[in-house]
């Protein structure tokens, strides 16, 4: 009996250093899906993935919002890409404790809109992971990940996932939703699976 005691006393005592000594998660190996989306459909992907992932969803927002018109939009995003202007943000995101940051983002003439431009110019990335994923009306990434490889020098990027999504041009807004999302779902899962993001 006493026997028993005493090896009762060494497992208990020995759980008690253990969890005591054993290494506990940092604040920095948290996740978080920042992104831009105007009409849901990159906001529906960045979604899933924190469905799979966990983490915090951090909306890309600006002081001056775009106009609606999509014709006006057009003419102010190519005026930026143009110039090198980069639309102020809202809020100067607290990123040092993220250390893997999904950046989702609809191609905007056929580059990186610029307000995400501004955010990879506001926030020094470095020895971050960098998960680029992208929504688009049917031409596909353009140039940027070129652009997302100069602006995050000094950060481990991983596959992009870039999948079509609405044409806003014709009226086709949020195009991600029931049998679409279903297929998009999937094949997120997929990519997470594949770049060994899922838990
Ligand atoms: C200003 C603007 C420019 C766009 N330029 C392109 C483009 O060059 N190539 C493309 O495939 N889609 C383009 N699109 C379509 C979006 O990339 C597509 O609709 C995307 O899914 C929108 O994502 P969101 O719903 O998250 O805003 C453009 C849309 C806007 C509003």
């Amino acid at each position: 009996m006493n026997k028993i005691r005493i090896s009762l006393k060494t497992i208990l005592f020995t759980c008690i250093i253990f969890c005591i000594l054993s290494p506990k998660p940092q604040e920095s190996d948290k996740t978080c899906i920042v992104y831009l989306s105007r009409t849901n459909n990159t906001k529906a992907v960045a979604e899933m993935i924190q469905q799979e992932v966990g983490g915090d969803l951090i909306p890309v927002e600006l002081q001056n919002p775009y106009p609606a018109d999509y014709n006006a939009i057009v003419k102010q995003v190519s005026e930026e890409n143009e110039s090198g202007f980069l639309p102020p943000l809202k809020i100067k995101l607290e990123l040092d404790k993220y250390n893997t940051i999904f950046l989702g983002f609809p191609t905007w003439g056929m580059q990186l809109p610029p307000p995400v431009k501004s955010f990879l110019n506001d926030n020094n990335l470095t020895g971050k992971t960098v998960i680029p994923f992208n929504t688009h009306g049917g031409y596909g990434l353009g140039s940027s990940l070129r652009t997302i490889g100069k602006l995050c020098p000094n950060s481990t990027i991983l596959e992009v996932f870039s999948i079509k999504g609405g044409i806003e041009r014709d009226g086709v807004y949020l195009y991600i939703k029931e049998d679409r999302a279903v297929e998009v779902k999937s094949e997120v899962k997929n990519w997470l699976q594949k770049i060994g993001m899922l838990r």
